[in-house]
């Protein structure tokens, strides 16, 4: 299929010519979306779900249905690698993940690269069969090494640092050996990716703000060997929580930042970067007027900027009404000629 939709992809090369803002949204998949739940509550267990292109396929549409969006994002999750290199996760109803084993319980936990890549086939297939469906860019996505790090270390999402920094302290040498195992299994997981058809590829550094003086030595290091493994005609958005892009810019060879809500867009919408994101799902509990109002802000700020795209701080959670995201959006696309 043909793309019809280049707007996207042209903002993040920073040659957007036209009045126009290509949108899409994070997690513009998932349980907000009632038809999404129809689907999950067939399945006890998530990757069983994930596991099935068809299913992944479907659920990537579901939002492109709803919404005049820009660009599709492959329905998976960056917790697929752990999964594949032998340390299994399960997603449990208001807890997130829970891993079935741990580094912080277990600091002699091995993970396990020898048929890794093949074990993720299922987002390769679900790739190329959402490629052959949408007339919209692709997005191929990964967590970073330290985000997965961080979810091994903890075997849960993470709720202080004090372990970690103090597991860091006297192992950095072992975290090292996981973060470059992490690395080299990441760097196929997105040539792959890239290979079945995905048009870009974000990098979620969602746990990136845990670290402050050794954020390059731990994270940024690794993004940027995976993001320089990866040809340089295909776009690679850094998407960090908590950490300002002043403080990454000079830092890698990524040109494209998904801003969290804490930074703000207009401190870096002038320099040779693609910004998108920033805006704050909790936007969406506002009545119709205000989100009109905040439409046509977005609008008349960024319609003429060559490397903007509209998009969230942080993803949709289920607080959130799909009507109000879709006000909101046709308010914004209704500006476009
Ligand atoms: O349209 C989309 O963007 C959906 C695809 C997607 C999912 N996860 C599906 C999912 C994407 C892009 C992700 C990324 C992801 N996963 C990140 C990075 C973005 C961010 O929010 O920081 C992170 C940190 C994860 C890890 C993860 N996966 C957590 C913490 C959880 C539990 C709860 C939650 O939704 O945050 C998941 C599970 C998950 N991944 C669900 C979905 C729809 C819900 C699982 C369910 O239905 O039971």
């Amino acid at each position: 299929m043909t793309l019809k939709n280049r707007i996207f992809l042209e903002a993040l090369k920073r040659n957007n010519n036209e009045a126009n803002i290509p949108v899409w949204l994070l997690r513009q998949a998932g349980r907000y979306l009632p038809e999404y739940m129809k689907i999950r509550s067939e399945y006890s267990d998530f990757f069983q779900m994930i596991k099935k292109p068809d299913v992944c396929k479907e659920l990537t549409l579901q939002p492109l249905r709803r919404y005049p969006l820009d660009a599709a994002i492959t329905f998976t999750d960056i917790l697929t690698i752990p999964d594949a290199m032998g340390v299994p996760v399960e997603f449990i109803a208001g807890k997130g993940p829970v891993f079935a084993d741990s580094i912080e319980k277990n600091h002699l936990l091995k993970l396990n690269p020898d048929g890794a890549l093949k074990k993720l086939e299922y987002v390769f297939e679900a790739t190329a069969l959402i490629k052959a469906n949408i007339d919209v860019p692709l997005i191929g996505f990964t967590g970073s090494p330290w985000t997965l790090f961080v979810y091994l270390f903890y075997g849960e999402s993470p709720k202080s640092h004090d372990e970690l920094n103090s597991y860091l302290g006297l192992h950095s040498q072992k975290a090292h050996s996981y973060l470059e195992q992490l690395t080299e299994i990441i760097q196929d997981y997105v040539q792959a990716q890239i290979a079945a058809g995905a048009d870009c590829i974000q990098i979620f550094d969602s746990w990136g703000g845990l670290l402050d003086e050794k954020y390059e030595e731990l994270s940024l290091t690794y993004i940027n060997q995976i993001a320089s493994s990866i040809e340089t005609n295909i776009p690679v958005i850094l998407y960090t929580r908590d950490k300002l892009i002043d403080d990454i810019v000079n830092l890698t060879s990524i040109k494209c930042f998904n801003l969290d809500t804490s930074d703000n867009i207009d401190n870096h919408i002038d320099k040779d970067i693609t910004i998108q994101g920033n805006f704050d799902p909790k936007n969406f509990h506002a009545d119709n007027e205000v989100l009109q109002e905040m439409a046509q802000t977005v609008w008349t700020k960024y319609k003429d900027k060559q490397n903007y795209v509209f998009n969230l701080g942080s993803g949709l959670t289920p607080d959130v009404n799909p009507e109000k995201v879709e006000y909101f959006l046709n308010q914004l696309s209704s500006f476009r000629s």
